[in-house]
Order: C-alpha cells, then structure tokens, then sequence
C-alpha cells in the first residue's frame, strides 16, 4: 500500500469511542488491533479502503505496513468491497482434482463476475480459496457460514439462485 498516496481517514467518533473503550483490556496496540479492525471494516460497510486502515494505524499507533499485513493475512478483513453473501470455492488440491477450478469457473460466469467482484444485483461476491478444510467433500464451496460438498456446477448454480 503506497502510503503517500492516500491520506488517512478521520476515524469515525463511534469507531475511535469503541476502541478507546476497549483500551483498557488489551495489553498493547498489537492486542487490540483486530478488535479494532472489526469496528472499522462494520463502519465501512463491510470492507477496509486504504483510507481506513491508514486512519486505524494512526489510531493505535501502529506502521501502516503492519496493519496492511494483519488485514492481509485474516481472511475475515476484506480490501474490496463484497456482496450480501460471500462465496468461497476451494481449488486446493483435493478439489482441484474434482472440478474445483470448473466449479469456480462455472460460479463466477453465472454470476458475471471475476475474482473478488461484487454480483451486480449486490448479492455475492466470489474468492478462490486455499482450503475450506472438508477435503473429503471435495469439490467444496462455501456461502457465507454454510459447507457445500461435492458440488457439480450445476448443483452450485442452484445453490447460487436460491440466495436471496
Ligand atoms: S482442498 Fe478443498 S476443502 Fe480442502
């Protein structure tokens, strides 16, 4: 994140209240950082701009680069903005060798997006994804908290269309 190009953001009241409370039971910056990421990326709808972590690393004191990193690494932070539902297809080697880069394929077409795009309706976003740690499911994908095993691109397209 090149840090000379986007000014912080002043960190909303209700942001900075919230983590002004929660000071008091974290040992470090480090400690409550995540904490404080949550209350930023609710109040951003949902997401992280570059604005937001800058005003968080101000806040807490902390190297952009640092926050950059910890946003980076949780996939619970997002750096672009995502859908009502999120959906993850697994292309890890237990699924990549039952379809799952077709099953990805087949959802983001039918969805007209790519990779990390919001559906025009609003409803999904889409994310390739590691491993979603049912491997013996394979091909897995994942809408918001609830596993979909052994999908075919016609199951997962049915899945897709019964979200509201
Ligand atoms: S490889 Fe897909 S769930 Fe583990």
């Amino acid at each position: 994140m090149p840090e000379t190009e986007v000014a912080a953001a002043e960190l909303p009241e209700e942001v900075a209240g919230a983590i002004d409370e929660l000071r008091r039971h974290y040992p470090t910056a480090e400690a409550l950082l995540l904490p404080a990421l949550h209350f930023a990326q609710k109040h951003w709808g949902g997401w992280l701009p570059e604005e937001a972590i800058l005003a968080v690393a101000a806040e807490l004191d902390l190297a952009p680069a640092k926050v950059l990193g910890v946003v980076t690494f949780y996939d619970l932070f997002h750096q672009s903005p995502i859908g009502r539902h999120r959906v993850r297809v697994c292309t890890n080697l237990s699924c990549a060798l039952r379809g799952g880069q077709e099953i990805l394929e087949s959802v983001k077409r039918h969805l007209g997006v790519g990779e990390n795009e919001v559906s025009a309706d609003g409803r999904c976003s889409v994310a390739e994804f590691e491993c979603l740690g049912a491997c013996e499911q394979a091909p897995m994908m994942m809408v918001d908290d609830e596993y979909h095993p052994r999908l075919t691109p016609q199951s997962a397209a049915e899945i897709l269309e019964g979200l509201d």
